[in-house]
């Protein structure tokens, strides 16, 4: 499974790549807004640091307009994905875009069919919000389930990118489900490594050691 870092903040990305196990980086305008950065200039530093896919939304809803901003966006590096909003301007900007080969992120996927209908028109990514709509009490991580059905049944290549991840729970569901990737906040992916047994196991290992050879 492969994760990403849900920021736009380049001090968390590099802690986040320093781990190790970092595949890909997700911005949103929301998250560049909290940096107060040109989103051009914070894009081209995110791909410094990381060789994975980079996503940059567009900020553009009409589709003449994303399809010229989505390949300004794509200048930056080679490893930049342009992230649409999955509407029909969306999907038109996906097609055209996907067929001269720059890679797209459909996001704020919220029902199955437009993943279908995303992965028709040849996106790389797709990204169904789980938190969101539990936030609205409905079932985040069945909409990874029924889109991953889909995808299975008909063969479509698109990679299921679970979005909106609060905890490590959602990501468990995730993995379980098989989502082929996950953008998460740092906090959460250092939570996965988090369990009280292990804490308390190396505590008491190092005392034992310590009474035995002082
Ligand atoms: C994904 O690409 C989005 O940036 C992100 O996961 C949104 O998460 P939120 O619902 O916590 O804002």
């Amino acid at each position: 499974m492969e994760i990403y870092v849900d920021t736009a903040n380049l001090v968390e990305i590099k802690e986040a790549h320093e781990l190790g196990i970092l595949d890909g980086v997700t911005t949103n305008p929301s998250l560049i807004a909290k940096e107060g950065i040109d989103y051009g200039v914070r894009l081209a530093e995110i791909c410094e640091v990381v060789s994975g896919p980079v996503s940059a939304e567009v900020i553009a809803t009409e589709a003449k307009a994303m399809i010229a901003e989505g390949k300004e966006r794509a200048k930056i590096a080679s490893n930049i994905v342009v992230k649409l909003p999955t509407t029909v301007d969306g999907l038109k900007a996906c097609k055209v875009l996907s067929d001269e080969g720059i890679k797209t992120n459909m996001t704020l996927c919220f029902q199955p069919l437009q993943a279908m209908m995303v992965a028709k028109a040849g996106a790389y990514l797709v990204s169904p919000f789980i938190g969101r709509l539990d936030d609205i009490g409905e079932d985040g991580t069945e909409l990874i389930a029924r889109i991953r059905t889909i995808y299975d049944n008909y063969g479509f290549e698109t990679k299921i990118l679970a979005a909106s991840i609060r905890h490590p729970k959602h990501m468990l569901e995730c993995a379980m489900i098989g989502a082929d990737v996950a953008t998460l906040p740092l906090k959460v992916i250092k939570q996965m490594m988090n369990h009280p047994l292990t804490d308390s196991g190396i505590e008491t290992f190092l005392a034992d050691y310590a009474k035995a050879f002082g």
